[in-house]
């Protein structure tokens, strides 16, 4: 990753934060982007303390005008990581069965998980296009690919953004732009702790971990190499991809 800037948005923790990190490891410049400013500082710190290059980019990807202007301000990016996501307002809670739902609810899904990802792709792009290079991961999610009782919404705004990483993978390979979707399984991170922390009396952590061939939530961790080898030169000719980092996840079980 020597010499790439890589943009990840919602940095600032979780999976983003863990990616963050791995990529600053491999050399990149790491443009920490996330809603908070003070969690976007604490990770570039936290880079340049183990040595690495970060600059904290406080921005809203919901926001297509403070994105495209935080894009300027950076400079062109060689790698970009839509992994800014949001389960629902009230973080991992707001989950409801579809027919209960009410439609000015489902703004919040749809504004980050799927504008979110429009505005920071079609923001990056033509300077990848100019470059001749890019690579595009999208970070979606199991209720998106295989449905999820309780998630719809969400489910629905992730299959959007996995459909959109399609189209830009076809539209763009003729530019050596890559574009796939790294699906996730249950993690452990911020958004999802109030569950895993009281696991052990949870019926609700015992019911999903049924579900997992590998019974463990995932952790950010879990992410990076894949992240690393599609964003790098052995990724070159994996595009248009959705690959699942899920413990073994399936529908049905
Ligand atoms: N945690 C899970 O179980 C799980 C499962 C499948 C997929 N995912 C996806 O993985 C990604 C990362 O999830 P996580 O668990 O690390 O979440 P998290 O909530 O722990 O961290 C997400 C970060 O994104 C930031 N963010 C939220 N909205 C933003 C916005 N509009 N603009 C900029 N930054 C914003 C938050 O401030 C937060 O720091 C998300 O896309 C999520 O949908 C998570």
């Amino acid at each position: 990753m020597t010499s790439r800037r890589v943009l990840i948005t919602g940095a600032g923790q979780g999976v983003g934060r863990g990616l963050a990190l791995a990529f600053a490891e491999a050399g990149a410049e790491v443009v920490v982007n996330d809603l908070h400013r003070q969690r976007a500082e604490l990770v570039a710190d936290e880079i340049e303390a183990a040595g690495g290059a970060a600059v904290p980019v406080a921005f809203d990807v919901c926001d297509y005008e403070a994105v495209v202007a935080a894009v300027a301000q950076a400079g062109p990016v060689d790698v970009l990581i839509n992994n800014a996501g949001n389960a629902g307002a009230d973080g991992f809670g707001g989950r409801a069965m579809f027919a209960e739902t009410d439609p000015a609810d489902w703004e919040s899904f749809l504004r980050v998980n799927l504008y979110g990802v429009l505005h920071c792709t079609r923001a990056v792009l033509p300077a990848m296009i100019a470059n001749a290079w890019g690579r595009i991961l999208t970070v979606v999610s199991d209720a998106g690919r295989t449905g999820d009782r309780g998630g719809a919404v969400y489910g629905a705004a992730k299959a959007g953004a996995a459909g959109l990483t399609r189209s830009v993978a076809l539209e763009n390979g003729r530019f050596n732009i890559t574009a796939n979707n790294i699906s996730l399984g249950t993690m452990r991170t911020p958004l999802t702790e109030p569950l895993w922390a009281q696991a052990a009396e949870s019926p609700q952590a015992k019911e999903i971990l049924r579900n997992y061939a590998i019974r463990r939530p995932g952790v950010p961790e879990d992410v990076a190499e894949l992240a690393l080898m599609l964003a790098g030169e052995g990724g070159s000719w994996i595009t248009g991809q959705t690959i699942c980092v899920n413990g073994g996840y399936s529908f049905g079980l």
